[in-house]
């Protein structure tokens, strides 16, 4: 035994002989779980502690270097501190998915005890190495100013507000989840400890494209520890996968990988120790081949197919109408090509599931996006036929934005669990997240728009290639959302839309926030200012004489319903936007709330009278956007009880029932509309026993929502491809160096049910489309990811605009969910394509690709690239 490191840690004193990670040491011997671990690489500050007064990563200290250092972390605030931050968060909308939430605390503490009433620029600058992907950093700001005033003396705590006395829909609502996660004792998966729990993780391909010859475990066998490894010969069924089954668990000896991120073997020891080092001590010996790069060269003729079936995925053709003869007629016609990259989630929290032995089955602790879809997948592994006996239970998640879908890291911890009969943890690092889950697909597309004189639109030509990398994923309904939602929110009947999904050895595409829609909309709000110049009118007004309205007819024949408030959202930004001539971009979206095309998407709610209290029983993924309190809303609206008589149970498949996947935008509609239904019985029978819910102990009341909807290529003359749409117009305003400076975002999401969750939605859409337009970039070098975690042009706190969030809500709603939209997806489709027009507006350059190049954020690129 060498040399002790002693320091103090929220006052007391620390000794230990080892010498490592300051995270680590903080989370697993201390067991402080508010420090987060993002990264490890020094680039998120979801593990910001406070050292001798300084905000410091804990991942880039050692115990070593940690030497007589006074150390705080949230754990060891004062009460008044920690009610101060919890208040001042919850009362601004600061926390979302919570995982970046006590880095920002600890951020905002170390700047708040230097300068007790900083400014905002100073809370900006403080909070420059802290991401958060989702709030778009504004709410977190407006959170820090008011913790500040109220330390100082110059602003109360309001008790009522957390207290929740008026719950209702449309009031501000104190989310339910703010505390566990402002003060880190809310459990994400890798919060959990269990007795007797190993750690397994995969030896990932070191090429995208190459034979597995040979795999030699006999040394990482021998080392003392190592309790298994595990190959594809130990799985069931190899094949897993979302909708399509094509993802191969680990790819066998003598089989073709197919990207950096595929598993080859699986190895399980005791502890992350030395699981690393057996890692290191496989041996596998490859044939490596030539790799498929891109769509063209999936297409080519000769290329190696990627999967038995060929290279092309998925492909859809969405017509109406007669879009060629539309054109020939038209006046004016666009015809334009543009390209958009991969895109990373760049979630916070990495992947993580801890599966374990459970009654005559077993048991997954999951971070994702609906738990019976993840309990579907592992069932396929297993080759189960009874999926009872596979429970899933989220805990927290830590973003999904739509790559949390697929699993992950679940299918393997449970094949793990089930060999060696012990509780397993797997857990990504940062680099096996980047490579592995799927980005957002990279789009080239033509396309061609047509109108008269007056510039109405006649028709839409197009055509859509995607490159959805090694497996499908989400590709087909991905691919479908791009071809019904290019033809814009806007009434005209002739479109000729063709998509096409191709397999190539890059990392997977599927799901992400806006799903195919931002790739799409992009190109045709482009194409959209182009004709406006042609007819010699403003992109406002080209777009106000096409909007779609109530009754209206939408391009894919569904006639348009009575919330439908798009020229509102119009108007709303109009005086911004004509304001500032030659820097103002402005852009339109829409997306729908539901899975829709005539697939069954069934909301499901269970209420449970208990002790009391009514618990909320409903299979729906939270994974930020704030669904778990917009339920509990629902529940005190159509009873009238308060806040602290309902309880959101979570999402567990043993327990709740199944309402579908957190995708779509469709949580608040779909669940949404479960709930009322379920709570307006429970009202019904709590009237009838005089309001005394006591009297009401143990009965159930279950409600399953569904509206039908019709396929895609339905020959009904109006099909209604979906139940809602919500849309949205954005203007982005640059100074004269091309700095966006501010962001009008307005939207129609129906009736507003959280007005502060709302807003924190918008903000974090909007800048979410800022880097995807301007800084957000996922190369890949013969298909192989170069990005790390701090390259990958996340915005940070001090580089946002004035995002200025507005909703318009009509007297006319759907009777559904009390009117409500969703909005989770449609914040962030059309800020990107109002960037670019902000630019076109500013020096008249077409700039066709995202990033786009030669702006104040990213000068010329070489050329190559996609
Ligand atoms: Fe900041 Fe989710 S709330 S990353």
């Amino acid at each position: 035994m060498g040399e002790h490191y002693c320091f103090t840690v929220n006052g007391a004193l620390c000794d230990t002989t080892e010498d490592k990670s300051l995270l680590r040491f903080l989370r697993d011997d201390l067991h402080l779980h508010s420090v987060k671990d993002g990264c490890s690489e020094g680039a998120c500050g979801t593990c910001t502690i406070i050292v001798d007064g300084k905000a410091i990563k804990s991942c880039v200290l050692t115990t070593k270097k940690s030497v007589g250092r006074t150390i705080l972390t949230v754990e060891g605030l004062s009460d008044r501190e920690k009610e101060a931050f919890v208040y001042a968060f919850g009362n601004k909308g600061s926390v979302q998915c919570g995982f970046c939430i006590p880095g920002m605390v600890l951020a905002g503490k170390a700047l708040i005890d230097r300068i007790p009433d900083p400014s905002e620029e100073e809370i900006k600058l403080a909070l420059k190495g802290n991401i958060c992907r989702c709030t778009g950093y504004k709410k977190i700001i407006e959170g820090i100013q008011l913790a500040a005033a109220i330390l100082r003396g110059d602003a109360q705590i309001e008790t009522e507000l957390e207290k929740g006395e008026d719950f209702g829909v449309g009031k501000r609502a104190f989310r339910i989840d703010v505390r566990e996660k402002v003060l880190g004792y809310g459990e994400y998966v890798d919060d959990v400890i269990m007795e007797g729990m190993v750690h397994a993780s995969a030896v990932r391909s070191k090429y995208p494209r190459a034979r597995v010859l040979e795999i030699d475990a006999t040394k990482a066998l021998a080392l003392p520890g190592v309790l298994d490894v595990l190959t594809a010969e130990d799985v069931p069924n190899n094949k897993v996968g979302h909708i399509q089954q094509d993802w191969d668990t680990m790819i066998a000896k003598g089989d073709i990988t197919r990207a950096v991120g595929d598993a080859i073997c699986l190895v399980i020891a005791e502890t992350e120790e030395i699981l690393e080092k057996a890692k290191k001590l496989i041996k596998i010996d490859y044939e490596e081949l030539e790799p498929v790069r891109n769509v063209w060269e999936a297409m080519a003729e000769n290329a190696p197919k990627i999967h038995e079936k060929g290279n092309l995925c998925q492909s859809r053709h969405v017509t109406r109408g007669d879009a060629k003869k539309a054109l020939a007629e038209s006046k004016y016609t666009v015809t334009q090509s543009y390209s958009t990259p991969f895109t990373e989630h760049a979630f916070l929290e990495p992947e993580c599931a801890i599966a374990f032995p459970y009654k005559d089955g077993v048991k997954v602790y999951s971070t994702d996006q609906g738990v019976y879809d993840t309990r579907h997948e592992i069932a396929i592994m297993l080759g189960w036929e009874d999926y009872d006996r596979i429970v899933v239970e989220n805990k927290l998640v830590g973003g999904g934005f739509g790559g949390k879908e697929d699993v992950s890291v679940q299918h393997i911890a449970v094949l793990a669990a089930l060999k060696v009969q012990r509780p397993v943890k797997v857990k990504f690092s940062r680099k096996e997240s980047l490579a592995f889950h799927p980005k957002r697909h990279p789009m080239e597309g033509t396309f061609t728009l047509g109108c008269d004189e007056n510039g109405i639109f006649t028709g839409l030509d197009c055509e859509i290639y995607f490159d959805t990398g090694a497996y499908a994923s989400l590709c087909g309904p991905v691919l479908e959302r791009a071809c019904t939602h290019s033809v814009g929110p806007y009434c005209y009947q002739n479109t000729d839309i063709r998509g096409y999904g191709y397999y190539t050895n890059n990392p997977p595409a599927g799901a992400f926030r806006g799903f195919g829609v931002c790739q799409s909309e992009f190109a045709l709000e482009s194409n959209i200012n182009l004709l406006a110049e042609k007819v010699g009118i403003s992109p406002w007004e080209i777009r106000y004489r096409n909007a779609i309205e109530p009754g209206k007819i939408l391009p894919n024949g569904q006639i348009a319903d009575c919330s439908t408030a798009l020229k509102e959202t119009l108007e709303a930004v109009k005086e911004a936007y004509e304001k500032n001539p030659g820097r103002a971009g402005i852009a339109c979206a829409m997306k729908n709330a539901g899975v829709g095309v005539g697939l069954p998407d069934k909301g499901r709610a269970k209420l449970v009278v208990q002790n009391g209290t009514v618990e909320i029983y409903a299979a729906a993924s939270d994974i930020g956007q704030g669904c778990a309190t917009v339920f509990v809303q629902m529940v005190a609206e159509a009873t009238g009880l308060k806040r602290e008589q309902i309880r959101n149970m979570g999402s567990n498949s043993e327990v709740a029932p199944d309402s579908g996947t957190t995708s779509g935008s469709r949580q608040t509609l779909i669940t949404g509309e479960a709930i009322r239904m379920a709570s307006a019985d429970l009202n019904k029978a709590l009237r009838e026993v005089g309001g005394d819910l006591y009297q009401l102990e143990g009965r159930e009341f279950f409600a399953e929502f569904f509206e039908p909807t019709d396929k895609l290529g339905s020959d009904k003359p109006n099909p209604k491809s979906h139940v809602a749409y919500g849309f949205a117009t954005h203007v982005v305003i640059i100074d004269d160096e091309g700095r966006v400076k501010e962001v009008y975002a307005a939207h129609d999401s129906g009736k507003v049910v959280n007005p502060i969750a709302i807003q924190g939605q918008i903000e974090g859409g909007v800048l979410m489309g800022l880097g995807y337009a301007l800084t957000e970039d996922f190369p890949l070098k013969d298909c192989v990811p170069q990005a790390k975690y701090g390259t990958l042009g996340l915005m940070r706190a001090n580089q946002i605009p004035d995002i200025h969030a507005i909703y318009v809500e009509k007297d006319e709603l759907l009777d559904i969910a009390y009117g409500a939209k969703g909005i989770g997806e449609i914040a962030t489709i059309p800020t990107a394509p109002a960037v670019q027009g902000a630019y076109y507006a500013l020096d008249h350059v077409l700039r066709t690709k995202f990033p786009m190049e030669d702006t104040y954020y990213r000068k010329p690129q070489k050329a190559g690239g996609v």
